[in-house]
């Protein structure tokens, strides 16, 4: 009798504890369209899937277009909608690059004749980045969903993303703000195992980084043979040219972005920085030496557990914002 009333007890401390991490998590759960919807995720990974067939280069896009969603006003959708007087947000040069906007409008317009008025624009980009990691060889997850859409664009609010010149200081911070730690930031850069930059992002680092004597010119930690390379595929001016940001291995998700990292091969300033602080340089460490895929840290499932945590970055739920019938404009 006793221990059935302590096993009763115990069962709903369980569920009340549950409920509270439920909450705790912006009431987003997996498989939250599995009735109202349940071809949403297998719609999104076919979109992705077919523009991944005719431009591979497409997955890398996708997955910088969840950080860039979650990062300003939380995964909401926000970067999506188009101005017209370059006022929206996707506006701000702080988005300089984004591709993939295309993918998530088609695979809303399918969602949209099986289900109208029922998935969110906010949880097709968490959706399709997490397939694009996986299409990549990345890890494969579940992600909670139940986003709902902004009704807001803002040009000035994407000024808080992160920049390729902040200091591994300025990057934590940027994270913390977002409720994410060093940890996070290590291995959510790590996505830059996969896809590539353009010059434009890394001529002031060939040639106009202030000096510790004065004047400017190559970032000092750059070794000499990487330096000549990184010259040779982006000449002064060259702002378009597009390099590997994971050096020799662009297109395979792995941990050699972390090796490179670690060995001076980072190619923007913002991935060297990480070696510059002494808890990102353990974090680095930790998943970039030889026995982390024996004993661990293990960095795939530590990713997907970063990606889910950023895409619950101040997300609407419930009856906030609205589920938009186009993801570039507002209802
Ligand atoms: C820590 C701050 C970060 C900075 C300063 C940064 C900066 C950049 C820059 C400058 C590019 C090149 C863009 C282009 O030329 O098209 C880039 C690409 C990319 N970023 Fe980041 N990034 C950061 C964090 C992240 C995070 C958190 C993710 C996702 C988890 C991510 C995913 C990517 C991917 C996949 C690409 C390749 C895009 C492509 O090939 O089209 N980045 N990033």
């Amino acid at each position: 009798m006793g221990s059935s009333r302590a096993s009763t007890t115990m069962a709903l401390l369980l569920l009340v504890l549950g409920a509270i991490v439920s909450v705790s998590q912006g009431q987003l759960q997996v498989g939250f369209y599995s009735s109202s919807c349940p071809g949403a995720e297998s719609t999104v990974a076919s979109a992705v899937r077919s523009a991944s067939a005719s431009d591979s280069t497409i997955l890398p896009a996708l997955l910088r277009l969840q950080f860039h969603d979650c990062f300003v006003r939380g995964c909401d959708a926000s970067v999506l909608i188009k101005g017209g007087n370059n006022n929206a947000e996707v506006d701000n040069g702080k988005h300089q690059g984004l591709r993939g906007l295309d993918v998530i409008d088609s695979a809303k317009a399918q969602l949209e004749s099986q289900c109208p008025g029922v998935v969110s624009c906010a949880d097709i980009v968490v959706l399709a980045a997490r397939d694009a990691v996986a299409f990549t060889g990345g890890p494969s997850f579940d992600v909670p969903t139940g986003r709902r859409d902004s009704k807001v664009s803002n040009l000035r609010d994407a000024d808080v993303l992160p920049d390729v010149k902040d200091s591994a200081q300025v990057l934590r911070s940027k994270f913390a703000a977002a409720g994410l730690d060093h940890k996070d930031l290590v291995l959510l850069s790590a996505a830059h195992t996969v896809g590539t930059t353009a010059c434009f992002f890394i001529q002031d680092r060939l040639y106009n980084t202030p000096l510790p004597g004065g004047g400017r010119g190559s970032d000092p930690s750059i070794p000499d043979a990487f330096l000549s390379e990184l010259k040779s595929r982006c000449a002064p001016g060259d702002f378009n040219t597009r390099l590997a940001l994971d050096r020799g291995s662009e297109r395979v998700f792995d941990t050699s972005i972390l090796r490179n990292i670690r060995n001076g091969y980072a190619v923007i300033a913002s991935d060297a920085a990480l070696y510059n602080d002494t808890a990102t340089v353990d974090v680095v460490d930790s998943y970039s030496g030889l026995l982390s895929a024996v004993f661990g840290p293990y960095f795939r499932p530590d990713f997907a557990d970063a990606m889910v945590k950023m895409g619950s970055i101040g997300v609407l739920t419930g009856s906030q914002g609205e589920v938009r019938k186009l993801c570039s404009k507002f209802n």
